[in-house]
């Protein structure tokens, strides 16, 4: 990999807790990084060297398929050593708590932890508590930012840039960490952002982010360059938040013929899990505007490129600091 050299830009940071807080700049540095990992999956010797000799171990305390399977995959491809830890089968069943797991595992020499946690801000207290890089896998509503990191590739690599694109953000906003970390990036790289969803599933505060809001997603639908649907965090929902399932499904379902009323270049994505028939009709899921198996593709690059880069960055603190 010879991205660095081909600007001035050196990433320094060993955590990737969120993209609140980086800038265009950086989001784009590691996307091209991305870009530069993408042509790994075609190869017929899928490794690079980049992470030999390197730990990293997936801390799950939530269920997982494409995240977690993805961070293995591409820590293995960097040919590091992959831990795999999950809740239902660790001592935190018997009272250990988040910082004494991730501490004795460090004592086991891991240089990089991935951590999805279902309390928002964990990821950020284990930052501030070991020496070994941390990357947020998502915590609670909070953020997922290689889910979104992986949207602005996709839709990068198809539509070119985002750059004046409308993107249309529908469904439980509210409880939804992909939508938040999608706000932070879609935005930063220039997108205009539409949230779509009935008002009690619509974040507090809406009104302090850089977004535009809809109750309506026939009002809005044929101004989209991109729709990205979410799933109902049933897991999430407090009390009663819409009438019915059938209802919601009525009027904020992506259905064939709803789907009719959009540009014909819509780029349809959904994070996953789906639930078919729910928020999106099987027909549209699997349609020729889904995009929705790239994104899976896709993410694989993203994690490539974040693992090596807070590598990096952790190589290059090291050095800063034993000269
Ligand atoms: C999302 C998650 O877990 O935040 N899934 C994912 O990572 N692809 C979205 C969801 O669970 O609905």
């Amino acid at each position: 990999m010879n991205q660095t050299t081909k600007t001035d830009f050196q990433w320094r940071r060993k955590h990737l807790l969120g993209l609140r807080d980086l800038s265009r700049k950086e989001i784009e540095f590691i996307l091209d990084t991305a870009r530069g990992f993408e042509e790994f999956s075609t190869r017929s010797i899928k490794k690079a060297p980049a992470l030999r000799g390197k730990v990293v171990v997936n801390m799950f305390f939530e269920d997982s398929t494409r995240t977690r399977n993805s961070f293995t995959l591409a820590a293995s491809r960097l040919s590091a050593d992959v831990i795999e830890f999950t809740k239902t089968s660790s001592s935190v069943n018997k009272g250990e708590t988040l910082i004494d797991t991730a501490r004795n595992l460090e004592a086991m020499g891991v240089d990089i932890v991935v951590i999805r946690h279902n309390a928002g801000g964990a990821p950020h207290l284990l930052s501030r508590s070991i020496k070994a890089c941390v990357i947020n896998a998502g915590d609670g509503f909070h953020e997922h930012p290689t889910q979104a990191l992986l949207d602005a590739y996709t839709i990068r690599q198809i539509k070119g840039s985002l750059e004046g694109l409308k993107i249309g953000i529908v469904g439980d906003i509210a409880h939804s960490r992909v939508a938040r970390s999608n706000i932070h990036a879609l935005t930063k790289l220039g997108a205009e952002v539409i949230l779509v969803g009935p008002p009690t599933l619509m974040p507090a505060q809406v009104q302090n982010l850089p977004v535009q809001v809809s109750y309506s997603l026939d009002a809005v639908i044929d101004k989209l360059d991109v729709i990205n649907m979410l799933r109902i965090q049933f897991e999430r929902l407090g009390g009663n938040l819409f009438p019915s399932v059938r209802e919601y499904s009525h009027f904020y379902g992506l259905t064939v013929e709803r789907l009719k009323k959009a540009k014909p270049d819509i780029l349809v994505m959904h994070p996953g899990p789906l639930n078919r028939g729910l928020e999106i009709e099987s027909e549209v899921a699997d349609g020729p505007n889904s995009v929705i198996l790239r994104q899976v593709s896709n993410g694989l690059a993203i994690r490539m490129a974040v693992l090596f880069l807070v590598n990096q960055a952790a190589v290059l603190e090291a050095k800063d600091s034993h000269p």
